[in-house]
């Protein structure tokens, strides 16, 4: 199956073409294409993402990369050979996924091809089928999704079934990372920021400070990151200080508070589904973060039946090959689907459990 995948969701502007074939729990994805434009320099003026301005470079940018996918996989811009093209329509940001909806219903109608709507956190959970170990991803799988937008505990139970088990009541974790660090005068985005400052910290000294574990106590699987964020601002007004050093060390005592949380909340939702549980996928941009990686590792050690899978590190964050892997998923499941053109609409807030992924 060949696809070119379109992602617009927030601030990367990313076209891909694959071609994957062979089964679900194992494709395999080759990646003829792969192109991406980040906005991070514009925004990092504005400490975040700005909607209109991300709508404005997407529109901007989709043409250039197009044009350029096309042309390094020697394929005619009239009729390319594709079999599908695939475009993000939520979560995110709802004038910046118009733009690649947009975009790619042009191109459907023009190269008369279906155009497959994507679940953008669906692509974050199969950006781990690109996987060059060669292993299957054995289902029931939990996913825990950490991004910008976003902090998830997902059950797989099949393919195209998900269901939410747990999710942020306030901030997700990676805006938790960014706002800290806007804080502490660090550049957007904040994640690798903190996390390399955390990681001088722990290198040089125990921990100084300790901050909150919201909601860690708490019977259920939900997150709030919002109280972390204002135990460091309270910290930071009542310190009064500015060195490296004093830095680093609530750098530190941010992402210990952070990953503990996640890390408890994950091995609580283990537990709760019994032995079922095969693979812990964990996904998103906040997913590169080294500490979270650590940790994880010795969670999935408590557990010896469950095999821990992480995106390559190059998938962590946006990009357009995890919308053509799981666009792959969705046309695999309900081949029938994407026949009929049916307008597709941009949702914000779309669920990926209402998402018919
Ligand atoms: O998945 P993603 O690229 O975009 C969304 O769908 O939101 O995630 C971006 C988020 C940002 O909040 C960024 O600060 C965070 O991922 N992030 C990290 C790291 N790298 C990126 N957070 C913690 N540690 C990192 N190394
Ligand atoms: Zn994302």
């Amino acid at each position: 199956m060949r696809i070119l995948a379109i992602e617009t969701s927030c601030d990367e502007t990313a076209i891909a073409l694959l071609d994957i074939s062979g089964p679900l729990d194992k494709p395999n994805i080759k990646v003829l294409v792969n192109t991406l434009l980040s906005q991070i320099e514009l925004h990092q003026k504005y400490g975040g993402v700005y909607p209109n301005l991300a709508k404005r470079e997407h529109q901007k940018n989709l043409p250039i990369l197009l044009a350029q996918t096309l042309e390094e996989a020697n394929e005619n811009s009239d009729n390319p050979n594709i079999d599908y093209i695939a475009v993000t329509n939520g979560p995110g940001l709802e004038p910046a996924l118009w733009t690649g909806i947009t975009f790619a219903t042009d191109l459907g109608k023009k190269w008369d091809k279906p155009v497959v709507p994507v679940n953008h956190m669906a692509g974050h959970i199969f950006s781990t089928l690109y996987d060059t170990s060669g292993s299957f991803l054995n289902l029931p799988a939990l996913a825990l999704l950490v991004s910008g937008g976003h902090t998830e505990l997902v059950v797989i139970k099949d393919f195209g079934n998900y269901k939410i088990i747990g999710e942020t009541l306030d901030d997700a974790v990676g805006e938790a990372f960014d706002k800290v660090a806007r804080m502490l005068g660090l550049p957007y985005p904040g994640g690798p920021q903190i996390s390399r400052l955390a990681e001088t910290a722990r290198g040089k000294r125990e921990a100084l400070f300790r901050f909150p574990r919201p909601m860690i106590h708490s019977k259920d699987l939900n997150f709030s990151f919002s109280g972390l964020k204002t135990a460091v601002l309270y910290k930071l007004k009542l310190d009064n200080k500015n060195d490296d050093e004093y830095k680093e060390d609530i750098a530190r005592a941010f992402e210990d508070a952070a990953v503990e949380v996640l890390i408890d909340k994950t091995r609580r939702a283990i537990l709760e589904l019994g032995d079922e549980t095969k693979t812990l996928i964990v996904a998103g941009g906040v997913s590169a973060n080294f500490h979270l990686s650590q940790e994880l590792e010795k969670l999935v050690s408590e557990f010896p039946n469950i095999n821990l899978r992480l995106p390559s590190r190059s998938l962590t964050t946006d990009n357009a090959i995890m919308i053509g892997i799981a666009s792959f998923v969705k046309v695999m499941k309900k081949p029938e689907t994407f026949k009929d053109k049916t307008q597709i609409k941009a949702q914000g807030n779309l669920s990926i459990s209402s998402s018919g992924q």
